[in-house]
């Protein structure tokens, strides 16, 4: 079967990460502004939707071409092979954006892609009055930018972050995609400790335990391509098979959660049980300033609280204060904090080995990365 062309969407920031884990799928990529870009069979699109840890979800491209006019939109989207996509009674809505085109009114493209892909779906499949789109989900979009607009359509059904596992959760909870980044940022391997802090609803714990385990994130969910057509049911379940023979549920775990906030304990120990991780992770109700280290070389990855508010940033100020004092104290340990703060390192009392920048949603954050003196016989 012919290769399609394949897009795993990535968050700002984070398309190299995504880049590489498509890249360990093993399919080449590119890696474009916000998606990265690659050729497959159609077997990819079970492996990809099950695998991904950091991809908001993976689209099926159908074509990519300059339009500056309705017309050329109508008649290059008609020229493109939907039939060979979506079946004959697939449902396929049309959804669009439009940055810095001439085509610039998102509604008439929609309505223009629309026709184009009924008209072509009637001919090639020879319905003579309208579509019945009583089928599998073929979400499709129109996304023009500066004149290209490229057509695609999404495999995934809900975005990649929705696991299935988050039950409850807190304030502000990390997107499960952006945890898994985190974590996939650092050298942290399952042998060693790792410690989130201030963990809320446990997002980062509970992805580092699939990472640890290597269990695939979306193995207990469903995806829109699973209707399809186009994928042979064995390539789902060949999909799910090696998802199942790659998970290592007897590798040993040392991750604990802790917070502040006893309710928020309760909400993450509901979500890891959901996972899977029941028994896994510890969790403890715990104030940073209080927390106690008694294992060599291990990794903190935590999201504390930004201090967005004026009237919050002392306390924050104060609890990133504590931490670097506890901290201070365990040289072996590497520490990984993702903050909007800007004083951080100031407050921490130690300038960063390396940061990264990366949006967690639309705020603007640092990702300071501190370095553990891994103690003798470790890497
Ligand atoms: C941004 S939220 C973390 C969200 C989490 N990553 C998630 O996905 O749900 C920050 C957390 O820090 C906790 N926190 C605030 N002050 C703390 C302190 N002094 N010690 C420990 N945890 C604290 C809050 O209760 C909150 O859950």
């Amino acid at each position: 079967m012919q290769n399609v062309t394949l897009i795993a969407t990535a968050a700002m920031g984070l398309e190299s990460i995504v880049a590489n884990e498509v890249k360990s799928l093993g399919y080449e990529v590119q890696v474009e502004n916000g998606r990265v870009v690659f050729e497959a069979p159609v077997s990819a699109i079970p492996r990809c939707n099950l695998w991904l840890r950091t991809a908001d979800r993976v689209r099926l491209l159908v074509g990519r071409f300059k339009a500056y006019t309705f017309d050329e939109l109508f008649e290059a989207t008609k020229a493109l092979p939907w039939e060979y996509y979506i079946s004959e009674e697939g449902q396929f809505p049309v959804s669009g954006k439009s940055v810095q085109s001439k085509l610039f009114s998102v509604p008439d493209c929609q309505a223009i892609t629309k026709k184009a892909i009924a008209e072509r779906l009637k001919l090639k499949h020879g319905v003579a009055s309208k579509m019945p789109e009583t089928g599998a989900l073929y979400k499709v979009e129109v996304s023009l930018l500066k004149d290209e607009a490229m057509l695609t359509i999404d495999t995934s059904g809900v975005g990649l972050h929705k696991r299935g596992y988050r039950i409850g959760q807190g304030e502000a909870p990390l997107k499960e995609t952006m945890a898994a980044a985190l974590v996939l940022l650092t050298n942290w391997k399952a042998e060693y400790p790792l410690i989130d802090p201030f963990c809320g609803s446990g997002t980062i714990p509970i992805e580092a335990a699939m990472i640890g385990q290597n269990i695939a994130p979306g193995f207990n969910r469903e995806f829109a391509s699973e209707g399809w057509s186009l994928i042979k049911a064995k390539h789902w379940e060949k999909a799910f098979e090696e998802a199942e023979d790659k998970a290592n549920y007897d590798q040993k775990l040392d991750i604990t959660g802790s917070d502040i906030d006893h309710k928020l304990i309760k909400i993450s120990e509901g979500n890891a049980t959901e996972a899977g991780f029941g028994d896994l992770i510890s969790w403890k109700q715990m104030q940073v300033k209080d927390l106690s280290i008694k294992k060599e070389n291990g990794y903190i990855i935590g999201n504390p609280p930004y201090g967005q508010r004026l009237s919050d940033k002392e306390a924050v100020a104060k609890i990133y204060q504590d931490f670097g004092t506890v901290m201070q104290e365990h040289p072996s340990w590497s520490v990984y904090i993702l903050t909007a703060f800007e004083k951080f390192e100031k407050q921490y009392g130690k300038t960063a080995t390396k940061k990264r920048k990366l949006f967690n949603g639309f705020i603007k954050t640092d990702y300071y990365q501190y370095f553990g003196k891994k103690t003798k016989g470790e890497k």
